[in-house]
């Protein structure tokens, strides 16, 4: 219903707009893409919910090897629970992949070793591989499928130890994964403390024209959201979508140091510099000054007291 109204809004408005003939064309085009995307988002959102494929890849720095845990789980159930074995001890962050790749990934794995060298954390992929495994299209819409669960999760987390608290908790996310991590803490209304959106998905979300900021990483997603833009306006997004955004070389492709891999053969395409983007942010990691500043808050907080 709502859906129709819009749509007769947006023949009033490609009808009403004085504008030159070609400007005109673009601009309805452009509209009738936003309802168009919109209305199939719309339905995908609705009918969102937690996935069992999803599978939850934790290490700390305690832990020798990763453990795999289930998205789904029983909070009646407190035996053989280990997500209860994770919880208390240290702070809890998610690192959401994305399109056409997997948690166990090589470089999914790099960068979780990484991190957890930098911070005494448990960072805990998340591998939607199976869902992410698809055409762009569909991987798209299977970001809500992915949010759900893992909004669903840290619900469950809540439930299973007082002590655990969604403010408390980041989700990183790449590319398609940032939009799942902007859905996940629209589900949680906000109240996570923090998302980290690493070259935001562009294409069918800013590009060719911006969804509502109900179907994509906003600042309304967490208390604190920051994001990176690495090929803004090919592969990432051009939209500022959080409180503090940065834009490395100037947020565009080609970025100075893509490193190229099996992936990326061609250092002039732009993908190699969206792919490419975690040969930067993994040494950012623990080498960049920057990197401190974009995990935790300390320079954001030195900006705006500045
Ligand atoms: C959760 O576990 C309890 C106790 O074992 C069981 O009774 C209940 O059916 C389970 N719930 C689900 C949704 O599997
Ligand atoms: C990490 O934090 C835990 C919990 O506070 C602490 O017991 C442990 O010593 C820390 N480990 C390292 C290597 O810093
Ligand atoms: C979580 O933390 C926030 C902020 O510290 C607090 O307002 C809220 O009541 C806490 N939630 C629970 C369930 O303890």
């Amino acid at each position: 219903m709502f859906h129709r109204i819009k749509l007769i809004f947006v023949i009033v408005f490609i009808w009403q707009t004085p504008s030159t003939e070609s400007t005109f064309w673009t601009n309805s085009l452009v509209e009738l893409f936003r309802f168009l995307q919109e209305s199939i988002m719309v339905d995908r959102m609705e009918s969102a919910q937690p996935r069992e494929e999803v599978q939850f890849i934790c290490k700390n720095r305690k832990l020798k090897t990763a453990l795999s845990l289930p998205s789904l789980v029983n909070t009646t159930t407190t035996s053989h629970n280990k997500w209860l074995d994770i919880i208390p001890s240290l702070p809890l962050k998610f690192f959401i992949h994305g399109w056409k790749d997997y948690g166990s990934n090589n470089w999914v794995e790099q960068l979780q070793d990484e991190w957890i060298k930098f911070q005494n954390i448990t960072l805990c992929v998340v591998d939607w591989g199976a869902l992410s495994l698809k055409d762009y299209k569909s991987a798209t819409l299977n970001v809500f499928d992915v949010g759900s669960t893992v909004a669903g999760l840290i619900e469950s987390l809540e439930r299973m130890d007082e002590r655990f608290n969604r403010t408390q908790v980041t989700i990183a996310g790449y590319s398609l994964g940032a939009h799942a991590a902007g859905y996940a803490g629209q589900l949680l209304n906000g109240e996570l403390g923090e998302i980290i959106g690493l070259d935001a998905a562009g294409p069918l979300f800013t590009i060719p024209a911006d969804v509502g900021d109900t179907f994509r990483l906003d600042k309304g997603d967490a208390r604190f959201v920051q994001v990176m833009h690495t090929s803004m306006g090919t592969l990432g997004t051009h939209m500022k979508s959080g409180h503090a955004d940065f834009y490395p070389n100037g947020g565009v492709s080609p970025q100075s140091n893509c490193v190229l891999t099996s992936a990326t053969e061609n250092p002039r395409n732009s993908e190699c510099f969206h792919y490419g983007d975690f040969s930067f942010h993994s040494p950012f990691i623990h080498r960049c000054c920057c990197l401190q500043s974009f995990i935790s808050h300390t320079v954001f907080q030195a900006i705006i007291q500045s």
